[in-house]
C-alpha cells in the first residue's frame, strides 16, 4: 500500500504529503539517485515532524541510503532470534515490540514505538534480534540496509544519540538475565562546544574576526548610534539582569525592530540580524559579555566605546548629518549582511547548525569553484563540517613545509603565497583556489609553506578526519602544481593496495606522479617519501630510481640534490634551522635509497664520485653547526668506502624504510642498449641499436647515414615523434633517451624540416 498526496492519513500523521514522485526517488538504488532526487527527498524529510530530533546531517544521509516502506497493520517486520538485515525509522504510525512469553505461548508486549523512533541497530554487530516487531497501525517507514547502516553509523554516531531505540535495552529491563547489548548511545562522546571554540577563537561567532572595525563599518556604527540616540534614545540605557548591571546597552530584538522600521531595504528580521552581525564581527558592537553572536532575542548588545556608561547626546548638526547618511549606511549594511550571516553560521560548531543554516551554507557552496566537481550529497555533507577561519594580519605563516597535514583550505577572501624551501615564493593562490590536500591524501608532510599575503584573509577549512571521511575518495583526480605560472607537476589519484596492520590488503587512494619537471619530481619525492613511513605497495620512489636516467641525466640529479642540500632558510617564511637540518638529512637519505636501488651500478658513472666527495666535504663543515649530522656522515662514508655490508647496518638506521619486501624493479642504466626504428617520410625505416643516453644529435647523424638521407644544410634534418593522435613532437639535438620516451604506437621520423608537416 502506498499513501499518496491528499491522503487523510497523511494529514492526520503530520507528515508532509507523500507523492508518487517522492516515493519513486526513494525506491531507486542509492547509487542511481540523482542530485535532483536527493534534493526532492531532503526537502520533504526535513519537514517531517517526527524527525525533528534527527540531526540535519543524519537526515541528509538518510536521503541517500534509505528506502520507503508503507505497510498495513499487523505485518511482522522481524522475529526474536532472526538475523537482521535492516534498520528502520518510523515516519508515521506505530509498531509493537514484543518478546516471547515466559510460558512459551504467544508474545508479551514490552512497548509501542511511535513516529520518530528508530530501531533495529543490532545489525551493527550481526547479533540476532532481541525482540519481535509488528506494525500496530498502518506505518510509513524508512528502511536502511545493513551494509549502508554500518556506514551511516560510522559517520554519524554522535548524532544518533537519543534517536535509536535499543531493543536489547528494552528487553534487558524486562529480564536482566538477557544478554546485555554492546550498544549504549549514552556512552557516546558528546561534542563540547566550549572545547570547539577554545581551540580557535575565530570559530566563536560571538567574537570579532578583526581587532578594530574597518573605516566603513566604524562609520556605519557611528551613524546608527547617532540616529538611535536622536530618535529613540530610550533604546540605549543601563539594564539589570541577574543582579548584574549592564551599562548603556540595547536589546537585540529591539535593534532588529528599529532597523526594519528605518528603510524598506530591510525586508526581514533575519536580514536585519545579518546587518547587525556585520557590525559585531568587526567589533563595532558587542554582546555585553561576549557570549552571543547577534540574535533577535532579549540579549544585551552595546556600541563599542559605550562601556563606561556615559552617553553624550549628539549635537543637532551631527544628528541631521547622520540622518542624511542613514539610507546609504543601511544600503551598505544590506550588502555585507548576507556574508556576515554566512560567516556567523560557519563559525558555529557543526552540531549547532540548523537545517536552515545548512541550506544557506549549501547554497553558497554551489558557487565555489574548488567544489564544483563534487556531487550534491558530498556538498551537503561538507555544509555540516566546513569551518570558517579568519586571519587579520598578513605575513602570518599558516603552516610550514614539513608540518603534518591537518586540514584542507579554500580561499574565500584575499590571497596566500606558496613558498618552497630553497626556491622562495613559487606562486600566489587567490580567492576560490584551494590548497593543502596533497599531504592529507598522501599521508605525508606538507610540501610547501603557506603565508598570508594580505590582511583579513578568510578560509573555509575541512579538517583531516572529515576530509578523509567525506572527500578523500571523491576528491579531484588530477592536481596540477604550478611554479612561476607554469605547470611543474601533474599528479593523478590512483588506487594503491596497502597492507594493513592485520596483514590484509586494502585499497587506498594516493596522488601519484604522472608527469612534471624532473627537478620538481625529485623535490616531491624527497618531501613525500623520504623520512616518512611509506605504505607497502606504493612504488613511486622505486619507479623513479629505476627510470630516472631516461629524463634526468646523473649530473642533473646530483646538481639538484646539491642545490637542495646547500639551500639557506628564509626567515620571512618562518624557515628555521630545524627545517634546514631536515632538508639536509633528506638529501643524504635519498642518496642511500638511490644507492640501494642502483646496487653495483651506482659507481659506474664517475660523476657520482665527484658528487659524493663534494657532499661529504659539505657535511663535514655542517656537522659543526648541526651535530645531528654526525650519524648521517657515517652513512655517506659507508657508501663511499663501499662497505661490505652497508645495507643491513643502514636499514636499522632508516626507520621509515618498510618497503624491503617488494621486489624492486631492475634499474635502467645509461649504458643499457635499446633497439628502435627510425622512419623516413615514405615509411621506409632503419633499425638502430644504441645506448639509452645517446643524444638526439648522434641518432640523427647515424640514422641519416643508414637511411641515405642528405640534408642541404647540416642541421636541416629533424628527429620527430608522430603520435597515434597525429601530434608531432620535435626533439632538440641535446635530448636524451628518445626511444624510451616514445608514446604508445608513436613512431620516430627523420625528415628535412620542410617535410615535417607532411608526416
Ligand atoms: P600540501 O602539501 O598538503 O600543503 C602545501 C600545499 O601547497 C600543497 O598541499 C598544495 O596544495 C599547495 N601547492 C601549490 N603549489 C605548489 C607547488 N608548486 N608545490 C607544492 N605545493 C604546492
Amino acid at each position: 500500500m502506498k499513501l499518496l498526496s491528499g491522503s487523510p492519513l497523511a494529514d492526520k500523521l503530520q507528515i508532509p504529503v507523500v507523492s508518487l514522485e517522492w516515493t519513486e526517488c526513494l525506491d531507486k538504488r542509492p547509487t542511481d539517485r540523482t542530485s535532483d532526487d536527493l534534493d526532492a527527498i531532503f526537502s520533504k524529510l526535513k519537514d517531517v515532524k517526527a524527525f525533528e530530533k534527527f540531526h540535519p546531517l543524519l537526515i541528509q544521509q538518510l536521503c541517500y541510503y534509505s528506502y520507503f516502506e508503507s505497510l498495513e497493520k499487523g505485518v511482522t517486520l522481524f522475529r526474536t532470534g532472526d538475523l537482521g538485515a535492516n534498520w528502520f525509522a518510523i515516519l508515521s504510525g506505530s509498531v509493537d515490540v514484543c518478546v516471547p512469553a515466559e510460558n512459551g505461548k504467544g508474545h508479551t508486549l514490552i512497548c509501542t514505538l511511535e513516529a520518530g523512533a528508530a530501531f533495529g541497530e543490532s545489525i551493527l554487530y550481526d547479533a540476532p534480534r532481541n525482540a519481535t516487531v509488528i506494525t500496530s497501525s498502518a506505518v510509513m517507514l524508512l528502511r536502511v540496509e545493513q551494509k549502508d547502516f554500518k556506514i551511516l553509523w560510522e559517520r554519524n554516531k554522535q548524532y544518533m544519540h537519543g534517536v535509536i531505540t535499543s531493543l536489547s535495552k528494552l528487553t534487558n529491563t524486562l529480564d536482566p538475565k538477557r544478554r546485555a547489548s554492546e550498544f549504549d548511545p549514552s556512552l557516546l562522546p558528546q561534542v563540547a562546544s566550549s572545547k570547539f571554540m577554545k581551540d580557535d577563537p575565530t570559530r566563536n561567532p560571538a567574537l570579532p574576526i578583526i581587532p578594530a572595525p574597518s573605516v566603513r563599518i566604524q562609520h556605519a556604527a557611528y551613524v546608527l548610534r547617532t540616529c538611535i540616540l536622536s530618535k529613540a534614545q530610550q533604546m540605549i540605557r543601563d539594564r539589570k539582569y541577574h543582579l548584574k548591571m549592564h551599562r548603556s546597552c540595547l536589546v537585540g530584538s529591539e535593534m532588529v525592530d528599529w532597523l526594519i522600521h528605518q528603510s524598506p531595504l530591510v525586508h526581514s528580521r533575519s536580514q536585519a540580524v545579518g546587518m547587525w552581525q556585520a557590525l559585531l564581527e568587526e567589533a563595532a558592537i558587542t554582546h555585553v559579555s561576549q557570549e552571543h553572536y547577534f540574535k533577535d532575542k532579549y540579549l544585551f548588545y552595546r556600541f563599542t566605546g559605550d562601556e563606561s556608561g556615559t552617553l553624550t547626546r549628539p549635537s543637532t548638526a551631527e544628528e541631521s548629518e547622520c540622518e542624511e547618511q542613514l539610507n546609504d549606511v543601511i544600503l551598505t549594511l544590506s550588502q555585507v549582511g548576507p556574508d556576515a550571516m554566512l560567516r556567523m553560521i560557519l563559525r558555529k560548531p557543526p552540531h549547532e547548525r540548523t537545517i536552515d543554516d545548512l541550506e544557506i551554507i549549501y547554497d553558497e557552496l554551489l558557487h565555489i569553484k574548488a567544489l564544483s566537481h563534487l556531487s550534491s550529497l558530498v556538498k551537503r555533507e561538507l555544509a555540516s563540517v566546513l569551518i570558517f577561519e579568519a586571519h587579520p594580519f598578513k605575513g602570518e605563516v599558516l603552516f610550514s613545509q614539513g608540518d603534518e597535514g591537518k586540514s584542507w583550505y579554500i580561499i574565500l577572501k584575499a590571497s596566500v603565497q606558496c613558498i618552497i624551501y630553497g626556491k622562495g615564493i613559487v606562486g600566489t593562490l587567490h580567492e576560490g583556489d584551494d590548497f593543502g590536500k596533497l599531504s592529507l591524501v598522501n599521508n605525508s608532510p606538507r610540501t610547501a609553506t603557506i603565508i598570508l599575503n594580505e590582511d583579513n584573509t578568510h578560509f573555509l577549512r575541512v579538517d583531516k578526519d572529515d576530509f578523509n571521511r567525506i572527500l578523500r575518495d571523491v576528491e579531484a583526480n588530477t592536481i596540477r602544481l604550478k611554479e612561476f605560472g607554469k605547470d611543474v607537476l601533474i599528479l593523478d589519484k590512483v588506487p594503491i593496495n596497502v597492507k594493513t596492520a592485520d596483514g590484509t590488503y586494502q585499497v587506498c587512494y594516493k596522488y601519484s606522479i604522472m608527469s612534471g619537471a624532473a627537478e620538481k619530481i625529485l623535490e616531491y619525492l624527497l618531501e613525500t617519501y623520504i623520512c616518512v613511513n611509506c605504505e607497502e605497495g606504493d612504488t613511486n620512489l622505486d619507479d623513479f630510481l629505476s627510470t630516472y636516467v631516461i629524463f634526468m641525466p646523473t649530473n642533473q640529479m646530483c646538481a639538484t640534490l646539491l642545490a637542495i642540500y646547500k639551500a639557506k632558510p628564509q626567515q620571512r617564511a618562518g624557515e628555521n634551522m630545524d627545517l634546514t637540518l631536515r632538508e639536509k638529512v633528506k638529501v643524504i637519505r635519498f642518496i642511500l635509497e638511490w644507492h640501494d636501488a642502483s646496487k653495483e651500478t651506482f659507481f659506474e658513472d664517475p660523476k657520482i664520485n665527484v658528487f659524493l666527495t663534494e657532499l661529504h666535504h659539505l657535511i663535514r663543515i655542517d656537522v659543526k653547526i648541526y651535530p645531528q649530522l654526525k650519524e648521517e656522515i657515517k652513512l655517506i662514508e659507508s657508501i663511499m668506502e663501499n662497505d661490505s655490508d652497508p645495507k643491513e647496518t643502514r636499514k636499522s638506521k632508516l626507520p621509515w624504510k618498510q618497503r624491503n619486501s617488494i621486489d624492486k624493479p631492475k634499474m635502467i642504466r645509461p649504458s643499457d642498449e635499446v633497439i628502435f626504428k627510425v622512419y623516413c617520410a615514405d615509411h621506409t625505416y632503419t633499425t638502430m641499436k644504441m645506448r639509452i643516453d645517446t643524444p638526439a644529435s648522434k641518432i640523427i647523424r647515424l640514422a641519416a647515414d643508414k637511411l641515405g638521407l642528405r640534408a642541404d644544410q647540416p642541421d636541416d634534418l629533424k628527429l620527430c615523434e608522430v603520435r597515434s593522435t597525429g601530434e608531432r613532437i620535435l626533439y632538440k639535438e641535446s635530448d636524451l633517451s628518445i626511444s624510451y620516451g616514445l608514446s604508445l604506437n608513436g613512431r620516430l621520423f627523420l625528415a628535412p624540416a620542410d617535410h615535417l608537416d607532411a608526416l
